[in-house]
């Protein structure tokens, strides 16, 4: 049964730029729940193929399950987009004609306070998509220098009290670690008080999850291989949720020449959507065209 539904954000931009037609071949390297996917298979199969990677297994088998009446021409692979080139060509594909990253986390990773992303609710500080490898935001939190904690939420949180946060946390983890999400919430807040509507652990929970998952690292080592991957007259489609991401993604668009950019500024959600889907407020999503070079 799926506890937490993850409502996919942008669907009709979605479409028009990846364009997914019958016969082709497309990636969607976060396939989540497979809410994009439910409108890109039907247009691609049954001539085509779909492969959908995600690094989160639970929202993997909810996909899987959801399209399992496609049988194998849709195919659903546990794993990181980064490694999108190998884990196709495992599959025999070396090329396709769309790509879709829609970028981050999912209803699932903050509506489950197991997974440790909300600072809402109490949970272990986790944060991992992947929860079978690597540091979680608690080996972060209780083992990186003060110097390195206010770096990291200052870059990728963009956070302006990074340092005293930074201070605060060192001095409470030499009493005790710092186990679960409610510890760090209350830390911050007893050093950044609230101010109107943004909770004060907001950006330094965004930093952690980032540097948990790698997020802007993968994105940015993987670009050029997702333009590799495309065919001639293959689409690109990336929607970010922060300005970080954004940024990647722009510059690449505008630095690759096998690339003509269909976006020439990022599209925005509908007020419509952004009423009915708040998560969909902040997306900016960015399309290119592979050209013959
Ligand atoms: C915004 S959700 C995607 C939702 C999906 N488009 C849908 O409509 O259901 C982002 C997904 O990307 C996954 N993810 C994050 N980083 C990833 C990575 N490096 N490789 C593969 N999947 C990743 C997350 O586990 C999450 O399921």
């Amino acid at each position: 049964m799926v506890k937490f539904v993850h409502r996919a954000v942008m669907v009709q931009d979605v479409i028009l730029y990846l364009d997914p037609k019958q016969g082709e071949q497309v990636l969607d390297g976060t396939v989540g729940q497979g809410g994009h996917a439910g409108l890109i298979v039907p247009r691609v199969l049954p001539d085509g193929r779909f492969f959908g990677i995600d690094r989160d297994a639970t929202n993997l088998s909810v996909a899987k399950e959801s399209l399992a009446r496609w049988g194998n021409r849709a195919v659903f692979i546990e794993g990181t987009y980064r490694d999108a080139k190998r884990l196709l060509s495992e599959h025999g594909v070396k090329k396709v004609d769309g790509i879709l990253l829609d970028l981050g986390f999912s209803s699932l990773h903050v509506d489950d306070p197991s997974r440790g992303f909300s600072f809402m609710h109490e949970g272990p500080l986790d944060m991992r998509y992947d929860q079978s490898k690597g540091r979680t935001a608690a080996d972060i939190v209780n083992r990186e220098s003060e110097d390195e904690l206010a770096r990291l939420f200052r870059v990728f949180g963009e956070e302006p009290n990074a340092r005293q946060i930074a201070q605060a946390i060192v001095a409470t983890r030499e009493n005790a670690p710092i186990v679960t999400t409610l510890d760090l919430a209350h830390r911050i807040e007893a050093v950044v008080p609230r101010r109107g509507k943004i909770h004060p652990a907001t950006r330094v929970f965004q930093a952690l999850r980032i540097e948990v998952n790698e997020e802007l690292s993968q994105l940015e080592a993987v670009l050029p291989d997702l333009v590799d991957l495309l065919n001639p007259g293959g689409r690109l489609v990336i929607i970010s949720f922060h300005s970080l991401e954004d940024r990647i993604v722009k510059k690449f668009f505008r630095s690759e020449p096998r690339l003509d950019v269909l976006t020439p500024k990022p599209i925005r959600p509908s007020l419509q959507e952004i009423r009915d889907n708040p998560r969909a407020r902040s997306s900016h999503l960015r399309a290119a065209r592979r050209n013959a070079l």
